[in-house]
């Protein structure tokens, strides 16, 4: 594989769409193929399943299926979009990749974080990324800039706050393969950080 693949991955509303867009944009201008691509979705499977396990109309969800039911979006993900784009040389920005399903099936829901990455690295073949971004906010904030919340937003406060300290927990362990942004300072500032540490990777 010659490719690059980057995960952003963090709470509702800590904007990394806008970092995923502003990141896209300078790495296209440098001359790379970049492929901007989400989870759970990226494929028509993938997004079928987003819809089921985000809608509200399933509040109470058994836990373990929930977290089956992202692993199985994830895996067609990997296979069809994401192992493709890598074996072509592109730069894979995805919104969100296994770390989700650690820190908010495993932590948060309390499902084991040993377990749930298992059961994604079955469904992937084991695919990790190359770098992963954590956009780092209180919850407190981030949570209050959330409209419209899907069904895992609607969790209560110490769900998203179990879910940020788990990022930053996973972040800590792995300097190299982690990047942790501060998300309470400007979205340009965050940019240049991140633009920073990955130009360094690319090179
Ligand atoms: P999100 O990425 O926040 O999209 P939007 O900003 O459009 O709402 O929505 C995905 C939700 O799914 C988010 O609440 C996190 C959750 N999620 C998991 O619980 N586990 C996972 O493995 C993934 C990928 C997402």
């Amino acid at each position: 594989m010659t490719g690059y693949f980057i995960a952003f991955e963090g709470g509702e509303g800590v904007g990394k769409s806008t970092q995923e867009a502003l990141l896209a944009d300078y790495l296209t201008q440098q001359g790379h193929v970049v492929l901007r691509t989400r989870e759970p979705g990226g494929t028509p499977a993938a997004e079928q399943i987003r819809d089921t396990v985000l809608s509200r109309a399933h509040e109470g969800m058994n836990p373990q299926s929930e977290a089956l039911l992202f692993a199985a979006a994830r895996g067609d993900h990997v296979a069809r979009v994401v192992r493709p784009a890598l074996a072509r040389g592109d730069v894979i920005i995805s919104d969100r990749y296994i770390d989700s399903s650690i820190s908010y099936q495993g932590y948060a829901r309390a499902l084991g974080a040993d377990r749930i990455k298992d059961l994604s690295m079955w469904a992937t073949g084991g695919l990790l990324p190359d770098l992963t971004i954590v956009m780092a906010l209180d919850p407190e904030v981030s949570m209050k800039r959330v409209v419209n919340p899907d069904r895992l937003e609607s969790e209560p406060m110490q769900y998203h706050r179990d879910v940020a300290d788990a990022f930053l927990e996973i972040a800590a362990q792995d300097p190299n393969r982690y990047l942790i942004v501060d998300a309470a300072g400007t979205k340009e500032e965050s940019a240049r950080v991140i633009r920073e540490r990955v130009m360094q990777e690319l090179n």
